[in-house]
């Protein structure tokens, strides 16, 4: 698909940056989009260096009229990558509603805003893909990460039903499912109660134990970023399945999955992670 453009969001850091910069190289018209354009500066450089066909464009997928915006400057869009998202991380008890709607207002309203700015063009034009970036978090869900995890459960379920309803016109929708990547991702959760060191907290001994547990999984080693864009070219270029796990982890994460009833993948998980919670 040379030459198509593709709008992706989140590229300041992390996969969406990697994803910005693959698809530039390969010869894609890439609107980068991100909240603070400033960051976006030596992405920018370093397509003007190589030759890329990249610009710089400001979007909060969280602002409706941003995303108007965004879309108004980026002309046709061939291909929307919703990459954008962060983490609320704490025990599900010491959420509030307040939390919930902060989590979704990126995570689902985000892409949901995208999605349905750019799904009439697409219609009518009878082409365009949609590649939806969720999580391993997206089909299986952890302690601690109640809300992200519902968020990336969501993403799946409008990308299954929008996969179902247009691919009649031409219009394809993919997931992507990482498992661990190396990116600032950690860094940008939003830590509640026990998790924001809460000392009262009786959830304070399942951090400390997460914490202790959650390298076990994948051995300490993430995917990359660079791996996680691969995968987005993939679902862009070869579009062969509805979803796209990417990492040792989440492979051994869904094998095991299928594999096995609740009770069993409940107790394979702890056995693997070593938790006494
Ligand atoms: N890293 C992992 O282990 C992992 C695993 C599975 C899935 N994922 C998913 O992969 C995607 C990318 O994450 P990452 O690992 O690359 O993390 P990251 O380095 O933290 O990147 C997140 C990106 O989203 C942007 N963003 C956050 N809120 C936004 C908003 N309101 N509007 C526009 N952009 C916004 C950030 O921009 P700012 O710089 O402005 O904050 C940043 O560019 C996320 O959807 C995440 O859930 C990550």
């Amino acid at each position: 698909m040379p030459g198509k453009s593709v709008l992706i969001t989140g590229t300041s850091t992390g996969i969406g940056r990697a994803a910005a910069e693959m698809l530039a190289a390969k010869g894609y018209r890439v609107l980068a989009t991100m909240r603070t354009p400033e960051k976006g500066r030596d992405l920018a450089e370093n397509a003007k260096a190589n030759g890329w066909d990249l610009t710089v464009v400001p979007l909060d997928v969280r602002d409706g009229a941003s995303v108007r915006g965004a879309l108004d400057q980026a002309g046709d869009i061939d291909v929307l990558v919703n990459n954008a998202g962060f983490e609320v991380w704490g025990p599900l008890e010491e959420m509030t509603v307040d939390d919930v709607k902060d989590q979704f207002e990126t995570n689902v309203y985000g892409p949901f805003r995208l999605i349905t700015a750019v799904l009439p063009r697409m219609r009518q034009r009878g082409s365009g893909v949609i590649v939806n970036v969720s999580s391993v978090a997206g089909r299986v869900s952890a302690l601690l990460n109640g809300l992200y995890s519902a968020s990336k459960f969501a993403l799946e379920a409008l990308s299954e039903t929008i996969h179902y309803e247009v691919g009649h016109f031409g219009v394809r929708c993919h997931i992507v499912e990482p498992g661990g990547v190396a990116t600032p991702f950690p860094d940008n959760r939003r830590l509640v109660g026990a998790a924001a060191g809460d000392e009262g907290s009786p959830y304070r001994e399942l951090i400390t134990q997460w914490e202790a547990a959650a390298d076990r999984l994948t051995g300490g080693a993430r995917a990359q970023p660079e791996d996680v864009a691969a995968a987005i070219l993939d679902a862009i270029e070869t579009g062969d399945k509805l979803r796209y796990p990417v990492g040792q982890d989440a492979n051994l994460v869904f094998t095991a999955r299928k594999a096995m009833d609740d009770a069993q993948f409940e107790s394979a998980m702890r056995q693997q992670l070593g938790l006494a919670w």
